[in-house]
């Protein structure tokens, strides 16, 4: 049908956004960056909230200061007039009349380019929440979607001596996201994590893996390598000075692989042991800090290293109240070292993948993670673009961390309803993590069935370690049936209990029987842990969580006030509840 002869595509096409969901950014564009020499593009931007899009109808990335006659447009943008928002950070808690904003917003600055011959340029998001349309030069590049992965933007060619890019985030929620419309968390909004430059050589590095390989023999190291431009046969070095390792790898048609003979002193949480690594093709060189270990389940066994080992852990979401989603070093090395403080070997990132820096962390400081991607309760299951958005999510998660050691599990999900479409959908994510990775374990925080009282999901069946969500004394009220639970469930692989826990408001003291206070949170955790000591196939537990969290669902304004206070510290972290001490207990003597 032909438009109306005054039709205004800015204010009349009520399908603009189909023109930006064209160029999908994905796990394919991924290079391999550590080590690299990235030039930031953090700072303030201008930051403009764009309620109803009308920088994508409008084309203001175009900047079309005046009309096609050379008529002056009306000034609905001047760009670097606008307020200035840091980058990275969520715009939730840089000022409170963002706080609960969902929905777009444009971001923009400008930025100096020399370039030094180099031939291949991109630039990385470490995270946009939730998808994000980016444009440079008044050039629509491409839109990514899913608010915790790392993309990278190819723009070789495309930069001048004088730039502006141009961001449209938008954290509006939807029931066909991964996560879907419905969480128990809050949404923060914005370009959350860094935004860097990368110059690589014409031919370059585009993937590496390094990883003990896991035969119990502990005694041989695999190395892949990806190789993206013209040169793609030749050799490789690969360089590990601790382990006197200098070795060349054949690449053809751009792979190379090769296998070992090595025995490097294995890393755990007790010896968080790292090697510098470099690996080197042409004129492009990556830098790594590798921890070999291996991980694996025998029968109801998990083994690290060779040895069972019982995973005292403890679930965080990645906040704080000061910065929301956007946590800094500091504020993961904290949490950290309050889960050792607890005694714990291990944690569990829930319920999406944090930022990178929190497995380098990790493999620094020594403690075991458990990754995770937002297939969170009700997921459109029956959705293939769904479906890919999770495969994606997952693609970029593996391809990110799957260098370290600390990571020790996959997740594909948490309490989703046992439907057929759902298995369907996280078996194939569990057997596309697999495929990725078969050097590591691959789980689920499963439901339980209630009614009978039975660790029974169909999804085990693709699951190294079964994960299990249980509040037997707080939303199942019964603390009796949780032994029957155990007694009734028969796994043939390790059950880990990936939740467990109960609301207290820090400080808040009463009876064992008075639900919110922390004397009934410590009751409960004390009837739990003494449960888990007499079920053999129970492997390890994540309780439910290290630290209360904001969430919109918790609207109590006494006990709750916008907070699930779950946690075992308060949301400030500054105030220890009376149940942390039963982990710091239980743990202690495992
Ligand atoms: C669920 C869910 C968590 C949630 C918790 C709770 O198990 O996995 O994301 O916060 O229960 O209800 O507090």
């Amino acid at each position: 049908m032909n438009p109306a002869k005054n039709y205004d595509d800015a204010i009349h096409n009520q399908s603009y956004e189909a023109r930006y969901l064209t160029k999908r950014i994905t796990n394919e564009s991924m290079i391999y960056d550590a080590g690299r020499t990235k030039e930031s593009l953090n700072g303030y931007w201008s930051f403009g909230i764009d309620q109803y899009d009308t920088c994508l109808r409008a084309r203001w990335f175009e900047e079309n200061y005046v009309d096609k006659d050379g008529r002056y447009n009306p000034m609905d943008f001047s760009f670097d007039e606008w307020e200035k928002m840091p980058v990275p950070s969520c715009w939730n808690v840089q000022k409170e009349k963002y706080f609960l904003y969902e929905g777009s917003a444009v971001y923009t600055r400008t930025f100096l380019y020399q370039n030094h011959g180099e031939e291949r340029v991109y630039i990385k998001f470490g995270a946009v929440n939730y998808d994000a349309k980016v444009f440079l030069n008044k050039e629509y590049l491409g839109c990514h979607k899913g608010g915790s992965t790392p993309f990278y933007v190819e723009v070789t060619g495309l930069l001048k001596e004088q730039n502006r890019i141009l961001v449209v985030a938008n954290n509006t929620r939807n029931k066909d996201h991964v996560p879907t419309d419905n969480t128990d968390w809050f949404n923060y909004g914005g370009i959350y994590r860094d935004v860097e430059i990368i110059r690589l050589p014409a031919t370059f590095i585009k993937d590496f893996t390094i990883a003990l390989v896991p035969d119990g023999g502990f005694d041989k190291i695999r190395i892949g390598l990806a190789i993206e431009g013209a040169e793609k046969n030749g050799t490789a070095n690969l360089k590990i000075g601790g382990l006197s390792i200098d070795h060349t790898v054949e690449i053809r048609d751009g792979l190379g692989s090769a296998v070992i003979e090595v025995r490097p002193e294995l890393w755990s949480p007790d010896n968080p042991k790292l090697y510098e690594a470099s690996i080197e093709f042409g004129e492009d060189i990556i830098r790594e800090k590798i921890g070999f270990r291996e991980i694996r389940v025998d029968g109801q066994e998990i083994l690290l290293n060779g040895k069972p080992i019982y995973l005292k852990g403890i679930s965080a979401h990645e906040e704080s109240v000061k910065n929301g989603k956007a946590v800094s070093d500091a504020e993961i090395v904290e949490n950290i070292k309050l889960a050792k403080e607890m005694n714990c070997n291990y944690m569990r990132l829930a319920h999406y993948p944090h930022t990178e820096r929190a497995a380098q962390i990790a493999d620094e400081m020594g403690i075991l993670l458990w990754e995770e991607i937002p297939v969170y309760w009700s997921i459109n299951f029956q959705n293939q673009k769904t479906y890919r958005d999770a495969e994606n999510q997952l693609t970029e998660l593996i391809r990110r961390d799957r260098n370290r050691a600390s990571v020790i599990v996959w997740a594909v999900g948490n309490e989703n309803p046992d439907t057929d479409a759902r298995v369907a959908f996280m078996s194939a994510l569990a057997r596309k993590a697999k495929e990725l990775d078969p050097t590591r374990l691959v789980s689920a925080a499963c439901m339980l069935d209630h009614v009978n009282h039975m660790i029974d999901d169909r999804l085990a069946d693709e699951l190294d370690i079964i994960g299990a969500n249980e509040y037997y004394g707080w939303y199942q009220p019964n603390f009796d049936n949780l032994v029957k639970l155990f007694e009734n469930s028969k796994p043939i692989k390790p059950v880990i209990i990936t939740e467990f826990g109960a609301d207290a408001k820090a400080g808040h003291r009463g009876t064992v029987d008075e639900k919110g206070t922390e004397d009934c949170q410590h009751e409960i955790y004390r009837k739990q842990v003494e449960v888990f000591n007499r079920i053999p196939y129970v492997k390890g537990t994540s309780p439910w969580i290290l630290y209360d969290f904001r969430c919109p669902r918790r609207l109590h304004p006494i006990t709750q006030n916008y907070y699930n206070t779950k946690g075992l510290l308060s949301e400030d972290k500054s105030y220890k509840k009376l149940a942390f001490y039963v982990m710091q207990h239980f743990y202690e003597g495992r």
